[in-house]
C-alpha cells in the first residue's frame, strides 16, 4: 500500500519533501512508509535524503499530567472557595502532587497558603500545561518558552526524528518489477522464461528454525553421510538378525512389462500400466528374452488362476508383457530375485535394494518423474502379517520413526497390503511413510516357491522420506 502510494505519487510530482507529511497526509503508518523508501532506495527506484528532526516526546511523568491535569491545576481544584486547612489538604493528595501543587500554584498566585489555611487567590485557572502536553503530543509546535520551562519540569524530552525526502531514482518505475522466485514447466514449454527477470538466491538466509530438523537429525546425517549407505547399514545391522539382508541387483532401469507388472499378479488393464502413469520404449520397444515356461503359468494365474484363485478371467496378452518401459517401482527386482530363488532347493532370505525408479508425472518443483525406492523382502516358510508388523517397527524405529500404525490397502501383489503411517512430531499428524504387504501366492506359486513360503516386503521413497524429515 506505501509503495503504490509513494510510486504513484512520484509518477506525477517531482518530490516527496518529508516522510513524515506523506505519511500524515496518506493515513499511512511513517515506520511502514520508511521501510517501503528503503527498500526502494535498495533497488534504485528512488533517491532518499535523511531528514533529521529535533522533536520532543512527553516523558512518564508528562503524560500523567497531560491526562489528570498538571499537579497545580489539581491542587487549586482540591482547594474550596472557604478554603481549607493545610493538613486536611495535605490528606486529599498525593505527596509529590501536594508540593510540586503548592510550589507551581503559589508561583503562578494562584494560592494563598495562610498559617492555618490554604485558600484560593483567583475564582478561576486554566490548566495551560496540560494543553501545551496534549499539543506536544500530538506533534504540534509549541512556542519555545513553553519547551523551556516543561524540559526543566522534565515533562518533555527531546527525541531526534528520522524521516527522508524521496525522488525518483535512476531505475524508477511506477511499478515495482516482480522477480520470479520459481522457475516452472510452463515457463520452459512456452519459452516465456527467456523474458522473465528472476529472483536471485540468497546465500546468506538463515535456515528457519522451526521443528523439522531437530526431529531425526543423526539418521538423516547418517543417510547423506554415505550416500544409501545410511539405510544399507540399518539392513546390514547384525541386531537385526544372523542372516543379513542382501543387496538385490538393481542396475536395470529398463525393464519388461512382463516383470515389473504381469510376474507380479498385475493384470494388463490396470491403470498403472497406461502409457500416462508408464514411460514406454520406443526403440528397443519389446523385450527378447523371458522364462517361457514360467511365462506360460503367469499367463494363466491371469487368465484363469489356479493355486486356489480364479484369476482375473481375461486374455493374456504377450505382446503387452514384451514392451519395455522403465522400471516403475524396484518389486520388478523383488520379483526377479524372488523367481531366481525358487529355481533352487529353498533357503530363507533377507534382501534390499536402493534405486531409482520412473513415472510418468508432470514435472514441477516438489515433483519428479524419477525417483529412489528403498525396498525389503524377506521369506521364509511360515511368515506371518505379525512377522511383516514387527520387522516394520524394527526397520522404521531405526530411520527414528517410533510411532507407527497401518492402513489396510490395494496392491495387486500383496494380499494383506498395508499403507504405513508414521506419527511426526513436529507436524503432529501421522504421516504416509510406506506401503507393504505379503506377496500374494498368485505371484508366488507360479515361481515355482514351495507352498508354506511367505514372503513379507515393503517398499518407500527416499524423496519422500527426505521430504518428511525437512519439509512442511
Ligand atoms: N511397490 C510398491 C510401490 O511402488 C511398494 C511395495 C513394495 C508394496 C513391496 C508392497 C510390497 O509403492
Amino acid at each position: 500500500m506505501a509503495e503504490e502510494k509513494i510510486l504513484g505519487y512520484l509518477a506525477k510530482n517531482d518530490e516527496i519533501v518529508d516522510s513524515g507529511g506523506f505519511a500524515a497526509q496518506h493515513a499511512l503508518d511513517h515506520d511502514e512508509v520508511v521501510n517501503v523508501i528503503k527498500s526502494l532506495h535498495g533497488f534504485r527506484y528512488v533517491d532518499a535524503q535523511d531528514i533529521k528532526r529535533e522533536t520532543w516526546v512527553l516523558t512518564d511523568e508528562g503524560m500523567a499530567y497531560a491526562t489528570a491535569g498538571s499537579p497545580e491545576v489539581q491542587l487549586f481544584l482540591a482547594i474550596p472557595p472557604e478554603g481549607i486547612p493545610r493538613e486536611e489538604l495535605q490528606k486529599k493528595l498525593d505527596p509529590l502532587l501536594f508540593k510540586i501543587g503548592c510550589a507551581q500554584a503559589a508561583k503562578n498566585k494562584w494560592i494563598e497558603m495562610g498559617k492555618q489555611l490554604v485558600s484560593r487567590k483567583v475564582q478561576h485557572v486554566d490548566d495551560r500545561v496540560k494543553d501545551l502536553l496534549l499539543q506536544i503530543k500530538d506533534g504540534q509546535v509549541v512556542d519555545q518558552d513553553d519547551i523551556k520551562a516543561l524540559k526543566g519540569r522534565k515533562l518533555i524530552a527531546p527525541q531526534t526524528w528520522n524521516g527522508y525526502s524521496v525522488k525518483k531514482g535512476p531505475d524508477y518505475a511506477p511499478q515495482r518489477k516482480k522477480f520470479v522466485a520459481d522457475l516452472t514447466r510452463e515457463m520452459l514449454q512456452s519459452g516465456e522464461w527467456k523474458n522473465l527477470e528472476f529472483k536471485e538466491y540468497n546465500f546468506n538466509a538463515k535456515v528457519s528454525s522451526g521443528p523439522l530438523l531437530v526431529d531425526y537429525p543423526s539418521n538423516y546425517l547418517k543417510l547423506m553421510d554415505s550416500g544409501h549407505g545410511g539405510i544399507e547399514k540399518i539392513f546390514h545391522r547384525d541386531i537385526c538378525a544372523e542372516i543379513r539382508f542382501e543387496e538385490m541387483p538393481t542396475d536395470r532401469y529398463v525393464e519388461s512389462s512382463f516383470w515389473n507388472f504381469d510376474a507380479l499378479f498385475q493384470p494388463q488393464q490396470h491403470p498403472a500400466r497406461d502409457s500416462h502413469d508408464t514411460f514406454y520404449l520406443k526403440v528397443p520397444s519389446t523385450t527378447k528374452e523371458l522364462p517361457e515356461d514360467y511365462v506360460e503359468r503367469v499367463k494363466r494365474v491371469h487368465e484363469s488362476g489356479g493355486y486356489g484363485s480364479r484369476g482375473y478371467e481375461y486374455d493374456w496378452s504377450r505382446e503387452e508383457a514384451n514392451k519395455n518401459l522403465l522400471r516403475t517401482h524396484t518389486t520388478a527386482v523383488s520379483a526377479r530375485m524372488l523367481y531366481t530363488l525358487a529355481q533352487k532347493p529353498f533357503t530363507p532370505k533377507r534382501y534390499f535394494s536402493i534405486d531409482r525408479v520412473f513415472r510418468n508425472e508432470a514435472v514441477d518443483r516438489t515433483h519428479l518423474a524419477e525417483f529412489h525406492q528403498i525396498e525389503g523382502v524377506i521369506c521364509d516358510r511360515g511368515l506371518t502379517l505379525g512377522d511383516l508388523i514387527g520387522v516394520l517397527h524394527d526397520f522404521f524405529s531405526r530411520l527414528g520413526m517410533t510411532k507407527l500404525r497401518f492402513k489396510p490397502a490395494y496392491n495387486p501383489y500383496t494380499e494383506p497390503s498395508m499403507e504405513i503411517f508414521s506419527y511426526h512430531e513436529g507436524f503432529g499428524k501421522w504421516v504416509e511413510v510406506g506401503n507393504s504387504g505379503m506377496f500374494r501366492p498368485e505371484m508366488l506359486l507360479p515361481m515355482g516357491l514351495p507352498e508354506d513360503v511367505r514372503v513379507i516386503a515393503w517398499g518407500l521413497s527416499l524423496e519422500r522420506y527426505e521430504k518428511i524429515l525437512f519439509l512442511a
